[in-house]
């Protein structure tokens, strides 16, 4: 076997994370609130990010595979946005996003390819708040923004798959995390490029996390090609955070996968944050 379809499958059996097609009822139910905010929240004043305990607050469950830690959009959208803003996460997953768009009285619309992760993101949005902004949820693609006016949106929070790095579906049409072949990818990023930029209000700004991967042994700057999708659609680059990654193991035989074929386990992503020019 290939040491990258080893290290994929090492990855996609990943002990607590739910794998999307088998999304069951107990975790649908998993709704029982303990606090409603972090305890010890700090908002980031650097460009390296690392939060080794996934916050656990609200409905946030961590269970969903690929999911984004909730101190991430809580960042952003506290320093991106004012309360009553409109937040769209295009690739909004198991709904971290709208969950802090919720706690932080934002308007918040997220779409997402599969019909599974809406289904579990509505749920994890069943929870009382006094006077609760909209949050909107919606199957659709991210490549395809059409439903939403020019100019209506004032913050994106993105998290897209990092090409086929992990597949989130069982092959829907549609679904990014499908497409192996890197330029393929680059250039679907670049219609949701396009896309984002269209309907981001100017002035305002556009984040995506993304990683890379490994082939053969060597990296692929999926994060630096995605970066410069972006760039092109017309977006400026505001800020390149590193966000240090947490959920993967670097002992046993991923360390001696590590030594033996002599390659690095990857341990970080980017975090872009892109400005819509004014004029
Ligand atoms: C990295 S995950 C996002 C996880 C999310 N941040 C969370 O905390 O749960 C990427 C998501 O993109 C979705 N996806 C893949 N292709 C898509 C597309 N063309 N349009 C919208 N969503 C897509 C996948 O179904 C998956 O839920």
């Amino acid at each position: 076997m290939k040491i990258e379809n080893l290290l994929s499958k090492l990855k996609a059996n990943g002990k607590s994370a739910i794998n999307i097609s088998k999304i069951t009822e107990k975790h649908l139910e998993n709704n029982k609130i303990t606090k409603y905010e972090p305890e010890d929240f700090k908002l980031e004043v650097t460009t390296a990010w690392s939060f080794p305990r996934r916050g656990n607050w609200a409905t946030h469950r961590g269970d969903y595979r690929g999911n984004w830690a909730p101190e991430i959009p809580r960042n952003l959208i506290l320093r991106y946005s004012g309360k009553g803003d409109v937040v769209l996460d295009p690739f909004v997953g198991s709904g971290t996003t709208l969950i802090e768009c919720k706690l932080l009285d934002r308007k918040g619309f997220g779409i997402d390819i599969n019909p599974e992760a809406i289904k579990l993101a509505k749920k994890r949005l069943e929870f009382p708040r006094l006077h609760p902004e909209k949050q909107e949820l919606k199957i659709g693609d991210a490549r395809d923004l059409s439903f939403l006016k020019q100019n209506s949106i004032d913050l994106i929070c993105a998290h897209p798959p990092y090409a086929d790095a992990i597949q989130y579906t069982q092959g829907i049409d549609g679904d990014l995390s499908f497409i192996k072949n890197v330029e393929e990818f680059e250039s679907e990023m670049c219609k949701v490029a396009k896309e984002s930029l269209r309907v981001l209000k100017p002035g305002k700004y556009c984040a995506v996390l993304i990683g890379d991967i490994r082939r053969q042994k060597r990296v692929i700057p999926v994060g630096f090609k995605v970066m410069q999708s972006f760039l092109d659609a017309g977006f400026i680059l505001k800020e390149i955070i590193i966000k240090q990654q947490h959920n993967m193991t670097t002992t046993g035989l991923w360390r001696n996968q590590s030594e033996k074929y002599n390659f690095l386990l990857l341990a970080h992503e980017y975090l872009f944050v892109f400005e819509k020019p004014d004029k």
